[in-house]
């Protein structure tokens, strides 16, 4: 199978010095990845800044903005069957760069933000069977929100985090987290490594991929 796996935070620039990010560690991304190619599926790996180092085999496409990200996964979409959007992509971004460093002064400083392109959200399928699996990283009323993301985002799966603690999710190096499918299962796996979890996971994903891929022929 070929997967598109996306990484890490995206940084929105404010002006030649500064930026608007989050604390994504890209560290399930990058799991997912190297768990995909130990499986034998070839991955591009877009993936925003991050200090890890990509496993060996994957395909590394490097990008800093939501936009270029949006830009990259188009790019790749249609060579692929599976898009895996782990990467926690701005919701907003400043409504305009300056190219001078803002200088500081004495009153508050108001910044404008504007939503970036949600890239899950405004996706077309290159094909019926392309598996679209978002991610929801939630503080609260976890299975709501995700529920509402696999809708809203037309997903087939939707893997959910809370990132209500310091012991799962951002940053960590174990993660816990519920996967929800379209036709209203779902499936839990237990806190564990994120290397652990990503094995998992790519083989959930491989499974649901393969039904898909059989049913068309
Ligand atoms: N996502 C995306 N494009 C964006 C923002 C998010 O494709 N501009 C994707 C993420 O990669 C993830 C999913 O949407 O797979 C959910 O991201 P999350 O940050 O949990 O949710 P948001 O849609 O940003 O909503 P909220 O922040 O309100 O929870």
């Amino acid at each position: 199978m070929r997967f598109i796996v996306t990484a890490g935070p995206t940084r929105e620039p404010i002006d030649p010095v500064r930026y608007l990010s989050n604390r994504s560690s890209g560290k399930m991304g990058y799991a997912i990845a190297e768990a995909a190619l130990a499986e034998g599926h070839s991955v591009i790996l877009i993936s925003g800044p991050v200090s890890l180092i990509p496993p060996s085999g994957a395909n590394l496409v490097q990008v800093t903005t939501s936009d270029e990200m949006d830009d990259a996964v188009h790019a790749h979409l249609a060579a692929c069957d599976v898009l895996v959007m782990c990467a926690a992509v701005a919701d907003y971004k400043p409504a305009t760069f300056s190219t001078r460093k803002i200088k500081k002064q004495k009153n508050a400083l108001t910044l404008e933000l504007i939503p970036t392109r949600d890239i899950l959200a405004s996706l077309t399928r290159p094909s019926p069977e392309f598996l679209v699996v978002g991610f929801a990283a939630e503080t609260d009323d976890l299975e709501a929100n995700a529920q509402k993301k696999l809708r809203d985002k037309k997903c087939d799966i939707v893997v959910a985090n809370d990132v209500s603690g310091n012991e799962s999710g951002m940053e960590s190096d174990e993660n816990e987290v519920t996967i929800f499918f379209r036709n209203g299962e779902k499936e839990k796996i237990s806190r564990a490594p994120k290397k652990i979890i990503a094995r998992a996971l790519v083989k959930i994903l491989s499974n649901a991929c393969e039904k898909r891929l059989t049913k068309k022929t």
